[in-house]
């Protein structure tokens, strides 16, 4: 721990490497993040200097999916890879649109889940709100603890979110067969959504750099696996998808819900070099 990391860190959590969910919130301004993350992040941001601002496009595609299933009388959210509370939680962007929502959140990080925890506790509804700690590769088990926690009911549609997580995962992995099974297990009427980072269309300009963080992510405790958009596609299988089907990130519905990082790469969306997409389970 550096003179700039006063707060004491959960057990369980390793700051010998740093990690994804915390570089994460670096990005996007948030406060769950040690010494160790935030060097490495300034590196990346050194290295692809948009890598900070993407981050946050990501994030507010992850808030106007949430705010377009809410308008859609979706009231129950089962996050998995749901990072450290930071900007724009599922929870709150649901509640606020319906005020008796529910979500569970998922992540295998224990600082995102001690954070998550703490901050459900502090300012949550514990029988609205719930964090599991677990690998969403373990869909059976995580899908069975989501339902124990009592804040879903598995008759009534879920809106399932995957977003910015599935490149975490390898073909050894099997994430496309990880979401057939969460598939299977959605009650008619659910939705899914996700976004995904590509090279696939993106300008070649500056692709060095983009290679560049991605070989620092393998140095960190995460390897980045990108997708071409027909991989992308593939994930909403047996889902109808919503207008405007697999788009670059930015394209998604852009004026659904506030998105100021957003804005800058609407007339340029290849290069958020990420695909966003959701679906209703038919
Ligand atoms: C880039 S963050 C995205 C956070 C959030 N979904 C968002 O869009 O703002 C990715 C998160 O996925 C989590 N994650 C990675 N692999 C996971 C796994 N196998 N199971 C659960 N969570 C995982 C990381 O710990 C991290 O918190």
């Amino acid at each position: 721990m550096s003179q700039n990391d006063p707060q004491p860190v959960p057990e369980g959590v390793d700051l010998e490497r740093p990690n994804p969910a915390r570089i994460y919130d670096w990005y996007l301004g948030g406060t769950t993040n040690w010494a160790i993350d935030r060097e490495f992040g300034a590196k990346a941001v050194e290295t692809f200097p948009m890598v900070r601002t993407l981050a946050r496009v990501g994030r507010e595609y992850l808030g106007r999916g949430v705010h377009y299933l809410a308008q859609q009388g979706i009231t129950q959210f089962l996050d998995l890879g749901s990072g450290v509370p930071t900007v724009g939680n599922v929870h709150e962007i649901a509640d606020a649109v319906n005020p008796d929502s529910r979500t569970v959140y998922v992540d295998n990080e224990p600082v995102a889940v001690a954070h998550s925890r703490v901050l459900l506790e502090k300012q949550g509804d514990l029988n609205r709100h719930a964090v599991l700690h677990g690998d969403l590769r373990n869909v059976e088990d995580i899908w069975e603890r989501a339902m124990d926690t009592g804040v879903l009911n598995p008759h009534k549609p879920i809106g399932l979110i995957a977003v910015g997580v599935l490149y975490f995962f390898g073909p050894d992995d099997d994430p496309h067969g990880v979401i057939t099974r969460y598939r299977d297990l959605l009650p008619a009427g659910s939705y899914f959504m996700s976004s995904h980072m590509t090279i696939d269309g993106v300008p070649l300009e500056g692709e060095d750099k983009r290679e560049e963080v991605r070989r620092q992510y393998e140095r960190s405790s995460s390897r980045l696996f990108v997708r071409s958009k027909e991989e992308f596609a593939r994930f909403f299988t047996g889902f109808e998808l919503v207008d405007p089907g697999v788009v670059w990130i930015p394209h998604w519905r852009p004026d659904e819900y506030p998105s100021p990082a957003n804005e800058e790469y609407l007339d340029q969306p290849a290069a958020s070099s990420a695909f966003a997409a959701l679906g209703q389970k038919v």
